[in-house]
């Protein structure tokens, strides 16, 4: 079972991952290079847990709760060598996160699930310097914006997991009231990412949207 989260990247994604698990009870760890923006999200966490206070999504009560359950960190190995399941929100360069895993895979436990929230990269791109065992324990978990809001989650099931390391993601996200969307093609923009794309093609494209319809 999921326990442990870390999230991997603390912008625009990431901080509002790590704040959709932390009102759940989820103990998140929080990681990003940039140490300014580590000792400051929190208080931005902070806002956008009032809002939803003030919007009656959570109890005023939860605020406190919910910010005592992230943890910041700027140093990756500590951030998630304890977890069961590492999210990364990092920018979207293959380079970047194909590094970024191979040190995930070097300083997780053996049980611990990787995750990609990549809006566009192929999975099988970003696992090349991972290992045979992690293969079977790495997925896409395509997050829309903004996270904490949005109430669908794109599951990547490609072939390289086992179903019931699959389930466990799935169950997850269920435990966070998300519905799964479980893609079973490696394609860049997965699912709805694609049908905007198409629409925004056709829209400006008016001869070919008049043959569609
Ligand atoms: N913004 C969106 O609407 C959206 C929606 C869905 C998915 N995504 C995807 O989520 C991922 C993150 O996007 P974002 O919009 O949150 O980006 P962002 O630029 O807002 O945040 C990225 C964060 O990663 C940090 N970072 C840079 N290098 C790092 C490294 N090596 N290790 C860890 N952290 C590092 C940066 O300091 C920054 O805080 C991308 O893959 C993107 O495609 C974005």
């Amino acid at each position: 079972m999921i326990k442990k989260i870390a999230v991997i990247g603390a912008g625009t994604m990431g901080h509002s991952i790590a704040l959709n698990f932390s009102i759940y009870g989820y103990d998140v760890n929080l990681y990003d290079t940039n140490s300014t923006r580590i000792a400051n999200v929190e208080e931005e966490i902070k806002d956008e847990l009032e809002f939803l206070a003030e919007e009656e999504f959570i109890e005023p009560s939860e605020i406190m709760k919910a910010l005592s359950n992230i943890h910041y960190f700027t140093d990756l190995q500590e951030a998630v060598m304890d977890r069961d399941y590492v999210i990364e929100a990092a920018p979207e360069i293959l380079k970047l996160k194909q590094e970024l895993f191979q040190k995930l895979d070097e300083f997780c436990l053996d049980h611990t699930i990787l995750a990609s929230n990549t809006s566009s990269l192929n999975l099988e791109s970003m696992m090349a310097l991972i290992s045979n065992d992690r293969r079977k324990k790495m997925i896409v978990n395509h997050w829309y914006n903004p996270g904490h809001i949005m109430p669908i989650v794109e599951l990547s099931f490609f072939g390289n997991m086992p179903e019931d390391i699959y389930l466990k993601v799935e169950h997850l996200y269920k435990s966070i009231n998300k519905q799964c969307v479980k893609v079973l093609k490696d394609v860049p923009g997965l699912v709805a990412n694609r049908i905007q794309q198409e629409r925004y093609f056709l829209l400006s494209n008016k001869e070919l949207l008049l043959q569609k319809i």
